[in-house]
């Protein structure tokens, strides 16, 4: 398929990461479209572990990358990220280009959070404290500062005095906090536009091309759908559209250009952070999957919310983003139940609930219905392929593909990229 994209079905950390890195041994260049550094692409290759924040997982494979326009860059991280990729052997260099209209994340924008944070108390949305939502809030009220800004040193001391007087005044007399320094703040972004600047253009002219020539796109989503700021769980999300909806405006192409969506949901589901989790199980349960599934953050290393299956979460995930395949991550981690519960259903009131609802409040007062598949109990870590997998594995499958709507295409069951069924 020409262009395809990977998008999380549930609350984030599906093992997108694996999946894009499984589907960019076959493809020619891969994009990410909107997030920031808020997201965790982990991949292992053989014991080594490598985890990607902001640039694409497709780096790993060695493959040409692009930073969207609906991203939102830290560019002192990127720099990071590029410096420990390359350390550890992983070309970056020659293969990143980055979106001019992408926007900047700024010391302030960290401030800033970290302070609003703090403000809502017991309401706190549990951030990834990156900056990413006061860099998007910027964006939207048109005073944000883009990579482009970056090129024009007049242009990016006007903008640059102009956005720091602002926060200072905000980070001053609301948040009574240290400011920033403009000066210093400049001469930090003029020498990171020195090492970056080959790097950065009009990436949808990037896109565009190598679909035209023929090639072979992936387009990495991050986060989930329930974390979508429209779709999501709101106020509890993140603040751009993970959905696919949004490659056509994130990457700079055309939505009729896409060909094939793939939906990564984990066998179970899990979710960090605060917010509404109908399915979640009581921590003694949850730690029985934490350390095999690796349930830990990779971003913030906080210790991952777990739940069973929930049918009425990706059902909603493959209708909004027109899931075409599903691929099921972590089965493996499933294999200690002698059952295993999956929701199918919510009941609110003694009535059943037609689709998931959009307002927490609602959510809230919904209960849900949980239908029992026996287990395997048996190791599934060594399977390679489907018809190997013991029989109430794959019914086990098969009814998470029979309740969301979609074919399971391919099941992960382990980190390393050989533990991958593709069926
Ligand atoms: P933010 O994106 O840092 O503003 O965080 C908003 C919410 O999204 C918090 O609940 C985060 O834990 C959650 N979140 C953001 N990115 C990810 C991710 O990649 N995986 C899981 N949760 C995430």
């Amino acid at each position: 398929m020409p262009a395809t994209v990977v998008v999380g079905s549930q609350w984030g950390d599906e093992g997108k990461g694996r999946v894009v890195d499984l589907l960019a041994a076959d493809s020619d260049l891969v994009v990410r479209y909107q997030g920031g550094n808020n997201a965790g692409h982990t991949v292992w290759i053989g014991d080594q572990k490598f985890a990607v924040h902001l640039i694409p997982t497709g780096v790993l494979r060695g493959k040409p990358c692009v930073l969207g326009a609906g991203m939102v860059i830290d560019l002192d991280v990127l720099l990071e990220e590029e410096g420990e990729l390359e350390s550890r052997g992983i070309p970056v260099r020659g293969n990143l280009r980055i979106s001019e209209n992408a926007h900047l994340i700024l010391p302030y924008h960290k401030l800033i959070e970290e302070q609003e944070e703090k403000r809502r108390g017991k309401r706190a949305i549990g951030t990834t404290g990156r900056g990413i939502g006061p860099a998007y809030e910027d964006k939207a009220a048109r005073r944000g500062l883009r990579v482009g800004d970056l090129t024009d040193r007049q242009t990016l001391t006007d903008r640059l005095h102009d956005a720091v007087k602002y926060k200072n005044l905000l980070l001053k007399k609301i948040y009574g906090s240290p400011s920033v320094d403009p000066d210093r703040l400049y001469h930090d972004l003029v020498t990171l536009h020195d090492h970056f600047g080959e790097a950065i253009c009009d990436t949808s002219l990037v896109v565009q091309e190598a679909l035209d020539s023929g090639q072979r796109v992936l387009f990495e989503g991050a986060h989930g759908t329930l974390l979508d700021i429209d779709w999501g769980t709101y106020p509890y999300v993140t603040s751009s559209n993970p959905l696919s909806g949004e490659v056509a405006a994130g990457a700079g192409i055309s939505p009729k250009l896409i060909d094939h969506i793939v939906g990564a949901a984990k066998a179970y589901t899990t979710r960090v952070g605060a917010g509404p989790f109908p399915t979640e199980t009581e921590e003694s349960l949850a730690q029985k999957m934490r350390e095999p599934g690796g349930e830990f953050g990779s971003t913030t290393g906080r210790a991952r919310r777990i739940g069973w299956f929930d049918a009425m979460v990706v059902r909603k995930s493959v209708r909004l983003n027109g899931i075409d395949a599903l691929a099921i991550t972590h089965l493996d981690v499933l294999d200690q139940f002698d059952e295993i519960p999956v929701c199918v259903a919510y009941r609110c009131d003694g009535k059943d609930v037609p689709s998931f609802p959009n307002d927490i409040a609602r959510l809230a007062g919904c209960e849900p219905i949980y239908e029992t598949l026996p287990g395997w109990t048996s190791d599934t870590s060594k399977v390679t392929s489907f018809s190997d997998l013991p029989d109430n594995a794959q019914r086990y499958v098969d009814r998470i593909g029979d309740l969301v709507g979609a074919p399971v295409t391919h099941v992960l069951v382990g980190r390393e990229r050989d533990q991958s069924i593709v069926r």
